[in-house]
């Protein structure tokens, strides 16, 4: 990081002047500025040792004139704590919506949170830990709130540590990770919506005064109906590249609860956590509770650039292998959904080899004997290889995929069971439902309690030995299809409440253990298509599977609106029949981000596996620029005939844009030239169309050079119509 150690002295400096110059105006004021590349969230201890949030935007070029911004306390009426609370308490003075309420030991229901102390931590050059802890002055009651800040990304992580030494357990009646705070004359939310194969549906309102709350409270496959990541943009909904904006998103993958509050004083006040609903959690003396991270970016500059600091966040930091490679596959869900044997899973063996992926990716449908898996009505829980299909196991196909010189990917959902299975016949108990109620499905299955080590071990065991069995194994894709229905846990007993949280963090506790043992094998974080996609499981994923719906128009809108809080690296975009496009625009749509194929290769034309077999060198080729480049989206589906993006890489002197046909109405197409973004104004540079269909001639002059200035001044046509539905250009800096 560029002058950072020059940064974290100053930062130091400035928290002292700024506690020193405002004792003389309003006695014992602490100013706690954290900052970023840009952004700056400013904190305020007020003399009554209140903690508030007085501003959160864009970073002052002098860090002293923090102090001089006006601090709640300073508006002289009675609401004093209530609006702004870095953390808001319920049940003493605040009477908005809190972060947090509590049941004290003797029954009490007030909190009251002050100021102790705060500490910074330099984590590396470019991140800092900032912990405040808060006290309540009449109970053994504290909080400990962390800011994590990522100087470069702009991005910061906020979470909450909940202990007590009280006589006797206190119930937590909501404890929320982040309480965030802004000020701007309207707010304009972005949120999503959607089901299976509707994944990230937007809609974007302006907020009126009370609560809108964004939630799920499906236990599992979380959001199926709607996933935490949303957008506020202040004063007018931000552009593109215009606007302020802050998008956030809960690192949690299970039920949340994220309210957006416009106080009577017209703040936003953001509270996000795990859901408290159906969940007081009963908290012994001495022991910690630790909330989920909220992760959140602030961008002065439009929605492409918080986009762009969330996907370098999450290559840098959270994603498994983030800066790394992926590996194209061949996936047969598509093609054979459960009708399989090794005859067949030979000849697909081979098909990978011709196609020139690198791996095959065997889906649902392998296991089961006592209940074969060959429907989603039985088996689910019965990890043993079917015998009939695969009378030679797993290892044997694992053998050929190796003679094949391709790898080996496997299909696994080990949360989940069938009534129809071994496993639910032996353990009962391990199941979640409620004892005395009729058992009620989501896709024939039920899902198995996390909250139970037991049960726990045995996930762990699954895909522990998978790995024992074949070494080889290059590739999981982990999927949960099912919502939690009847939430009941055996061993959870008299603790009900405390299951939705401890479901959650059994999961996470099985990933760090796979992890821990196999630190880098890819993994894909499936869950019926995107009902599980969030930065908490995550952390443990190489990439995600967006979607069961690949129509590739589809996929255009859906990959488009994922594109804003992830990198596309971590994007599994697979070609299949899906859609009534070309094959060319199929592939073109996959490659937006991680290229793979789940088609019969058996019955392509001969012109449409050359194709394909040409698309992946040609892919190899760009997948750099695309997994680590900058993301720069320029012509909007949900606004124009064409959509149309592209990823820079770092020294600007490499680009790829991607353009789709997405209206096929008579004569639409790009009709003026489309502006490009990222590329260095001074820099010369030539556009060259790839991935032409066979026999294709290209329109576009590849010999022409332009500068980078005239790309994004004038910019550039690709000349898409429908005889061209979908245009894929390499720029490339013209050497001098
Ligand atoms: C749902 C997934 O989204 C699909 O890709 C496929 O793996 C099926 N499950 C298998 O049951």
């Amino acid at each position: 990081m560029k002058n950072s150690s020059v940064f974290y002295k100053g930062w130091l400096a400035i928290l002292c002047i700024a506690g020193l110059l405002e004792t003389n105006a309003y006695a014992q004021t602490i100013t706690i500025p954290v900052e970023t590349a840009k952004t700056a969230i400013v904190l305020q201890v007020a003399p009554n040792k209140d903690v508030n949030t007085i501003y959160l935007g864009k970073k002052l070029s002098n860090p002293g004139e923090y102090g001089n911004i006006p601090g709640v306390y300073q508006q002289g009426n009675n609401y004093s704590g209530m609006y702004n609370s870095a953390y808001t308490p319920a049940g003493s003075r605040n009477l908005l919506e809190p972060a947090i309420a509590v049941t004290h030991a003797d029954g009490n229901n007030s909190l009251d949170l002050k100021y102790v102390n705060h500490s910074v931590t330099r984590v590396s050059d470019d991140i800092s830990l900032l912990s405040i802890k808060l006290k309540d002055p009449v109970y053994d009651f504290e909080v400990t709130l962390y800011y994590k800040s990522y100087y470069n990304e702009d991005v910061i992580e906020q979470w909450s540590v909940i202990e007590h030494h009280e006589k006797g357990d206190v119930v937590l009646q909501k404890f929320a990770s982040a309480n965030i705070n802004l000020n701007a004359g309207s707010y304009w939310l972005r949120q999503y919506h959607g089901d299976w194969a509707k994944e990230m549906r937007p809609e974007e309102t302006e907020l009126t005064h009370g609560i809108k709350t964004l939630d799920s409270k499906l236990g599992t496959r979380a959001d199926l109906f709607m996933p935490s990541v949303f957008m506020v943009s202040l004063n007018h909904p931000a552009t593109e590249d215009e606007g302020s904006v802050l998008f956030g998103s809960l690192e949690w993958s299970g039920n949340f609860k994220t309210d957006l509050e416009i106080d009577p004083q017209d703040n936003l006040r953001v509270i996000s956590g795990m859901n408290n609903y159906a969940s007081p959690y009963q908290l012994a003396a001495g022991q910690a509770f630790e909330t989920p991270p909220f992760v959140y970016t602030f961008s002065a500059e439009g929605k492409g650039k918080a986009s762009r600091n969330l996907q370098s966040w999450a290559r840098n930091y959270k994603l498994v292998d983030g800066k790394g490679t992926r590996m194209t596959l061949l996936n047969n869900w598509e093609s054979t959904n459960f009708d399989f044997n090794e005859t067949k899973l030979s000849e697909l063996l081979k098909d990978t080899k011709k196609l020139g992926v690198d791996l095959f990716l065997l889906d649902d449908g392998w296991f089961g004997n006592s209940y074969p898996r060959n429907s989603d009505h039985a088996g689910l829980g019965d990890w043993q290889e079917n015998r009939k299909k695969l009378p030679n196991g797993i290892a044997a196909i694992a053998r050929e995929a190796q003679s094949n010189g391709v790898k080996f990917g496997i299909w696994i959902e080990p949360e989940m069971v069938n009534p129809k299975s071994d496993l639910y016949a032996k353990h009962p108990d391990w199941v979640i439902k409620q004892q005395k109620r009729e058992e009620y499905y989501f896709r024939n299955q039920l899902v198995l309690d996390l909250s139970n080590a037991q049960v726990q071990d045995f996930v762990y065991h699954i895909v522990d030995s998978l790995f024992i069995k074949d070494p080889a194994l290059a590739y999981i894709k982990w999927d949960c299809n099912a919502v939690i229905y009847n939430a009941y846990s055996v061993h959870l007993h008299q603790n009900q409440s405390q299951f939705y949280v401890e479901y959650v963090r059994g999961l996470y506790k099985v990933l760090q253990r796979i992890r821990a043992k196999y630190p880098n094998v890819p993994m894909m974080l499936c869950s019926g298509g995107g009902g599980r996609v969030d930065y908490g499981a995550l952390q443990y994923f190489t990439e995600f599977w967006p979607s069961d719906n690949t129509d590739p128009i589809e996929r255009i809108f859906i990959q488009w609106e994922y594109s804003y809080f992830y990198p596309a690296i971590a994007s599994a975009n697979h070609v299949t029949d899906w859609g009534k496009q070309p094959l060319k625009f199929r592939v073109d749509v996959a490659m937006m981000g991680k290229l793979g194929f789940d088609i019969v290769v058996d019955k392509l034309s001969g012109n449409d596996l050359k194709f394909c077999q040409d698309a992946i060198p040609t892919y190899n080729n760009i997948k750099p620029i695309i997994w680590q480049g900058d993301q720069y989206r320029l012509s909007d589906p949900r606004t124009e005939s064409v959509a149309s993006l592209m990823y820079v890489n770092a020294d600007r002197s490499s680009a790829v844009m991607l353009n789709y046909l997405v209206n096929y109405r008579y004569d639409e197409g790009s009709k003026r030239p489309i502006l490009l973004k990222g590329l260095d104004s001074n820099k010369k540079y030539k556009i060259k169309e790839i991935n032409l269909y066979p026999g294709a001639k290209s329109a576009i002059n590849a010999t022409k050079v332009y500068s980078g200035d005239f790309l994004s001044k004038v910019g550039f046509n690709p000349v898409v119509n429908l005889d061209r539905t979908s245009v894929v250009l390499q720029i490339n800096v013209v050497k001098e």
